[in-house]
């Protein structure tokens, strides 16, 4: 049987994932597929570190080269994370002729044109179907399944921890602080937590998602970016009484040539497919002008998921090799997409304001939100201070984004409102 050498670069959650999973499974899968891989080399940064899996001391190594200059190592399949050194290896194991598999959704999103050139010259395959969604074949969907459509609309889960820590907070009423510790335990984090809980993770997965249904690489730094930093518990709990949940969504939508893209706590209804996905899971509501919505549901994060799909890559790759093809290419297109501004997005709002208890207030809030075109779909009040703020909290219709930003520097200007004011937006469709 034709054997094919892999080169980890990694053995962190996902790359023990990988090794366990061809540990036990590779039978199988050789059986299945008629070929067997066999990992050669393991890069780690410390090889004496306490594992919780066995691998035999000789495969571990900390000089890439070990891994780059084998001539028995056909894929390289980069696990560790970051952007340097890990692109520079991807880039060296295509000079190098090699056939590279990663999960990194920083280094493509970040520097996609830069590592699908080196690709591209070499003739080599790029694979990266865990970098978004995990264990969801979202990657291969678009590219493949999808081909056909025009993506009028990308609306995803797409960071597990995220997802984790708002189920968390939501039902059980755990600290934010809590909730994270319990999804790093569980392997969801990236190495540095800030990436997801900025946003940042999921700026990086919409980027590849966008790039990839809209044919020219939409670049990370132009996609609006807002984490969970800001959501706090009280918003959490007044939505709900408005029938919402809050997800960190991943948004795209195109129309009339132009596509937003954003990343930001959003506020659905109970009642939305998506408001169903709970904890690590992703889900990924797609629409195509033929052929509809599709819905994509599973586990975003964690070692196995993630692993199911760095090895489907593998086999990918394998079959690339054993059938002497060139790769099928990634972007077809050229001309950048036109993204729309953020200042231009249209959506519904929920605010909350912290105002002083007193006749005149919420009419002065709502006649500069007047003025701003901002008309108010409803407003409660809670509770009764004669003497300190009380929250009001007010759901909009349709705004647009930089009347609300205008409206909303002027209502934090006046004297009786005593906090700068929390918005969040609610997507319905
Ligand atoms: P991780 O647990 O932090 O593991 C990183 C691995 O890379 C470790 O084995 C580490 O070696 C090695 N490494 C890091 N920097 C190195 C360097 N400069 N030289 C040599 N070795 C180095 O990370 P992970 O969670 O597995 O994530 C890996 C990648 O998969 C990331 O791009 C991440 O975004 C992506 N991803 C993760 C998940 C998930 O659920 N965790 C899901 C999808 C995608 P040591 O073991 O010696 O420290
Ligand atoms: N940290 C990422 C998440 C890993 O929580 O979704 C999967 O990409």
């Amino acid at each position: 049987m034709r054997e094919i050498g892999i080169g980890l670069l990694g053995l962190g959650v996902v790359g023990s994932g990988v090794y366990r999973l061809l540990s036990e499974n590779g039978e199988f899968l050789a059986r299945k597929t008629g070929v067997r891989l066999v990992i050669k080399k393991i890069l780690v940064r410390d090889p004496n570190k306490r594992r919780a899996l066995e691998v035999p001391r000789e495969i571990l190594t900390t000089r890439a080269e070990d891994l780059l200059q084998d001539p028995e190592i056909e894929i390289v399949c980069e696990l560790m994370g970051g952007i340097e050194p890990a692109k520079s290896y991807i880039l060296r194991a295509f000079s190098a002729g090699k056939h590279v598999v990663t999960a990194n959704k920083a280094v493509l999103a970040e520097h996609g044109p830069e590592v699908l050139s080196a690709a591209e010259a070499a003739g080599r395959g790029l694979f990266f179907e865990a970098a978004v969604g995990g264990g969801v074949p979202i990657i291969k969907t678009l590219r493949e399944s999808l081909a056909a459509n025009r993506v009028r609309r990308i609306t995803a889960i797409v960071n597990g921890t995220c997802n984790y820590i708002l189920t968390r907070m939501t039902e059980e009423g755990l600290p934010f602080r809590e909730a994270l510790a319990e999804a790093q335990a569980r392997g969801f984090a990236e190495a540095d937590p800030t990436l997801d809980i900025s946003g940042r993770d999921s700026v990086h997965k919409l980027a590849i998602l966008a790039t990839l249904a809209y044919g020219s690489f939409v670049p990370a730094e132009r996609i609006y970016e807002e984490g969970l930093t800001g959501l706090e518990v009280p918003d959490i709990v007044f939505a709900r009484e408005f029938g919402f949940v809050p997800k960190l969504l991943a948004l795209a939508r195109e129309e009339n040539g132009q596509v937003e893209v954003r990343v930001h706590p959003t506020l659905i209804p109970e009642g939305h497919v998506l408001a169903s996905v709970r904890g690590a899971f992703n889900g990924f509501l797609l629409e195509g002008d033929f052929v509809g919505e599709v819905l994509l549901y599973g586990l975003g994060a964690g070692a196995e998921p993630t692993a199911s799909a760095v090895v489907g890559d593998l086999l990918d790759a394998a079959h690339l090799i054993l059938s002497g093809g060139r790769p099928g290419p990634i972007l077809f297109r050229e001309n950048p997409v036109r993204l729309k501004p953020m200042e231009d997005v249209v959506s519904r709002y929920y605010f909350r304001f912290s105002a002083v208890d007193r006749p005149g207030v919420l009419s002065n809030i709502s006649g500069i939100l007047g003025r701003h075109g901002i008309s108010i779909a409803s407003v409660i009040q809670k509770g009764r201070q004669e003497k300190g703020p009380v929250p009001i909290v007010m759901l909009t219709h349709e705004a647009r984004e930089a009347d609300v930003r205008k409206a909303l520097a002027e209502i934090d200007q006046l004297d009786v409102v005593t906090a700068p004011t929390k918005l969040l937006r609610i997507l319905e469709g």
